[in-house]
């Protein structure tokens, strides 16, 4: 189908492409196999200096193999790896200007704090007083000065991290490279650091590669975000792109919570809008998330909405819909408080299941008064109607 074509080359954020700079990180075109598995499938991806880039995707995406190749742990199986705009085939990992801070980081038991930051100095032979004066630096930047001479088992597993950052940033890395390192910690705790090492990397300006499958978290970290599944590229774009323009279903599903409706293009309009009669008879207009496809009348998509983009009214007398808006009738079948939020389950003829949330501010808001069973009708403006292919 032609409609799936992907243009690689947008998988390179705004300012690696406008500025002219050489990108910290280049992946041109690289496979990784192992054996029968396809890992990372024909990756293309810049990365650009002094940006926080997460890598986004379930378990087995190829994240780790990803982060691995750009280490230098691992070769790929085809194309290339450029650090600084030099190709790094057979380059060792101690020589790459790269730094991996590990989920299961292993801290050395029988050494103190500032021995374990300055662990890395010590093997390229810096001098003593050298050593005592970065160690001390990287020990300020991740908030545990005074904790050097400390054992490491003394410390909780959130400052345990934080010397595990240390001596990841304690020679100065071009870009450090994350791998899950907040998945081992309680949820508290790994929202605070989250926090921290976002403004961490703003106060160091070293570009961070950042592994997770949480999209919350990659929602609150980061600059760019590279959503990946079966080690192909999905989308790349700023938090907010990917939640109001996802170009696919995996997309849309995986980031946020969306409202898929199946369905067939009847008519393509301007500016990428199209006509679609979804599975279910509803006839919907929308906007074709993904700007390098063009499908074709009668394609299979699915027009998706986010819940906030919906509103429950209550009953079946009521305002006439204005143009633009969709009218769907229905029943609530699950109201949910969530505090800041209701969410309402509406069950429709015309739209299958829908998803409605609503915030609960003081006095406004639609669907008040309306519990499981009643009869609504669900009504959003065609603006919010995401068109995906694929
Ligand atoms: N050393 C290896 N040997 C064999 N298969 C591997 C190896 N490393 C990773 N894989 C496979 O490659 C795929 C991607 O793994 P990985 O990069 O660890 O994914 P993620 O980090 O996104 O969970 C998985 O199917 C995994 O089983
Ligand atoms: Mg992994």
């Amino acid at each position: 189908m032609a409609a799936a074509v992907v243009d690689e080359s947008r998988h390179v954020s705004g300012r690696a492409r406008g500025g002219g700079q050489i990108a910290d990180v280049r992946i041109e075109g690289v496979t990784k196999e192992f054996g029968p598995v396809t890992a990372v499938d024909q990756m293309t991806l810049e990365i650009a200096s002094g940006e926080f880039y997460s890598l986004l995707g379930p378990s087995g995406c190829g994240k780790t193999t990803t982060l691995r190749m750009i280490a230098g742990f691992e070769q790929p199986t085809a194309g290339e790896i450029f650090l600084a705009g030099s190709p790094v085939a057979g380059v060792p990992p101690y020589k790459r200007n790269v730094n991996t801070v590990f989920q299961h980081y292993a801290l050395f038991p029988h050494m103190d704090v500032a021995q374990n930051v300055g662990y890395g100095l010590r093997q390229r032979g810096s001098p003593k007083a050298e050593e005592a004066r970065r160690v001390g630096e990287a020990l300020d930047l991740v908030r545990l000065s005074g904790y050097g001479t400390r054992r490491t088992w003394e410390l909780s597993g959130g400052q345990q991290q934080r010397v595990a950052l240390a001596r990841a940033l304690v020679n100065h890395p071009t870009v450090l490279l994350l791998d899950e390192p907040l998945g081992a910690l309680d949820l508290k705790l790994r929202k605070e650091m989250q926090l921290e090492l976002k403004a961490l990397q703003r106060e160091v300006g070293i570009t961070f590669v950042y592994v997770t499958h949480d999209q919350e978290e990659a929602l609150t970290m980061s600059d760019v975000i590279v959503v990946m599944n079966h080690g192909r590229i999905q989308q790349l774009g700023g938090p907010t792109e990917l939640y109001e323009r996802p170009v696919n279903l995996f997309v849309s599903n995986f980031i946020g919570v969306s409202n898929p409706m199946p369905g067939r293009v009847m008519e393509i309009g301007p500016d990428h809008s199209a006509v679609v009669e979804t599975d279910r008879g509803l006839r919907l207009r929308g906007t074709i998330t993904d700007p390098a496809v063009r499908p074709g009348i009668g394609t299979s998509v699915t027009v998706a909405t986010r819940p906030e983009r919906l509103t429950v009214l209550p009953g079946e007398a009521r305002e006439p819909a204005a143009p633009g808006e969709v009218d769907v009738p229905g029943r609530i079948h699950q109201g949910t408080y969530l505090g800041d939020q209701t969410e309402y389950r509406v069950t429709t003829d015309l739209a299958g299941e829908l998803i409605v949330r609503r915030q609960n501010a003081a006095g406004v808001g639609t669907g008040e008064g309306v519990g499981p069973g009643d009869p609504v009708v669900v009504r959003w403006h065609e603006e919010a109607n995401l068109i995906l292919v694929g």
